[in-house]
């Protein structure tokens, strides 16, 4: 698969599952990749590989089954290991900076835990922003209520962007951590990492960011802009569920206590005190997701042969169409910004309709949405809805899946007697 060889129907026969059909010969299209996407066979294949050919705990065994495992996660003979391949899809300097976890929400609760319980005084502020996900913004409520510090919002601009002029109010010298999506899980707003990052550092404020719906979608850096600590999940990049990662910068994770504590985080165990293992194990306590982390590689590798600008192109072509169409639907509202300022996620209400009864008729027709509040209840108090219904599109995803959403709404609206 080369870049310039982007065929979405030779993309679709990569993943088994759009062979299926739903019951009487029906098909169904998948619009709910921003949830989870769907797997290649090569990520299933690699999965299976592991548990029918050499299979065993990972960074416990010499024997070659136990060899064999250390060598898929962490490289070995000619053999990249996926922590190496997740370095490189990064642009991180260091394989070692790469904790695996299992996914964006345990990643930025351990920063929570092991950064904000160690480093955040009283008289501190954290910044995010109202259109965080609970995972980047509950774990932020709790530490800094357990500190005495205090917890602060950038506002959003009337069409969903963020308020980068209440930026310079809000971030200050008392800003020790500015924590943003990349990409908002229901309004597709692309945030400005570069204009915050510059303005987090003149303040000497880290930035963490929240790449699980942008790492998908486009090549990420994490030394351009240099941010702090990233967090995406597996199963958002094709990848197996259960294996996610963390990244973060040397220092900062070598400043930091461990976040769970167990096996193979340690170095010594005496009866009234531990020293910690280096980096990654420090943050790895227990069994890893064995399979699914080698797995993951799989993913990233399938990525890679497609490559970012393909796939980009792709999607936002298919954004473009999708948000066209979605004019011809009387009375939907999508939410959020311009096309310009967006990825392949699109939320929107139908006025008079329930979002959950979309949801509902929309699965009649095949079509497989999200509702909800998705996870973002302050964002959709801002919206002054408490729900909406997402389509979200992946790099397999095809017109016919835009034309069978708008024909499913059309159809929706006519069930509820709003045609
Ligand atoms: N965070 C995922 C979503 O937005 C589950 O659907």
């Amino acid at each position: 698969m080369a870049e310039q060889g982007f065929n979405v129907l030779k993309i679709r026969e990569d993943f088994p599952i759009f062979s299926q059909r739903l019951s009487g010969g029906k098909p169904f299209f998948y619009l709910d990749s921003a949830a989870s996407a769907q797997k290649p066979r090569c990520v299933i294949e690699k999965e299976i590989e592991v548990y029918e050919q050499y299979y065993a705990n990972a960074y416990r065994g010499v024997y070659e089954f136990g060899a064999r495992v250390d060598e898929e996660l962490d490289g070995g003979g000619d053999r990249e290991g996926v922590r190496e391949k997740v370095r490189r899809l990064l642009g991180a300097s260091s394989a070692e900076e790469v904790i695996f976890t299992s996914g964006t929400t345990m990643s930025i609760n351990l920063v929570a835990n092991a950064w904000g319980r160690k480093f955040l005084q009283p008289s501190d502020e954290v910044l995010i922003t109202l259109m965080e996900h609970h995972a980047n913004l509950v774990p932020w409520q709790r530490i800094t209520a357990e500190r005495g510090a205090k917890l602060r919002y950038i506002p959003l601009s009337g069409d969903g962007r963020l308020d980068l002029a209440a930026l310079d109010e809000l971030l200050t010298s008392r800003t020790r951590l500015v924590a943003v999506t990349r990409m908002s899980n229901v309004l597709g707003t692309v945030n400005p990492i570069d204009v915050i990052t510059k303005r987090a550092k003149e303040q000497g404020a880290l930035v963490l960011v929240d790449g699980a719906q942008s790492v998908p979608h486009e090549p990420t850096n994490v030394l351009d802009p240099p941010i702090d600590f990233l967090a995406f999940s597996g199963h958002k990049l094709f990848g197996p569920s259960g294996i996610g990662v963390l990244w973060g910068r040397r220092e900062l994770l070598e400043a930091m206590d461990p976040f769970l504590c167990g096996g193979h985080m340690i170095s010594e165990v005496y009866l009234d005190h531990s020293t910690w293992a280096p980096l990654p194990a420090k943050f790895e306590a227990g069994t890893i997701p064995i399979a699914q982390a080698i797995a993951l590689g799989a993913a990233v590798d399938y990525v890679d042969a497609i490559g970012w600008t393909a796939i980009h192109e792709h999607e936002q072509q298919l954004l473009e169409y999708a948000w066209d169409r979605l004019t011809e639907v009387p009375g939907l509202t999508v939410h959020g910004p311009g096309l310009e300022h967006r990825g392949p996620i699109l939320s929107f209400s139908i006025e008079g309709a329930h979002p959950e009864d979309l949801a509902q008729l929309l699965n009649l027709k095949g079509v497989f949405v999200r509702h909800g509040h998705h996870c973002t209840m302050p964002l959709h108090d801002h919206l002054g809805v408490p729900a909406t219904v997402r389509a979200s599109f992946a790099l397999y995803n095809t017109r016919e899946d835009v034309d069978a959403l708008v024909e499913g709404l059309h159809f929706a609206r006519k069930k509820l007697r709003l045609a």
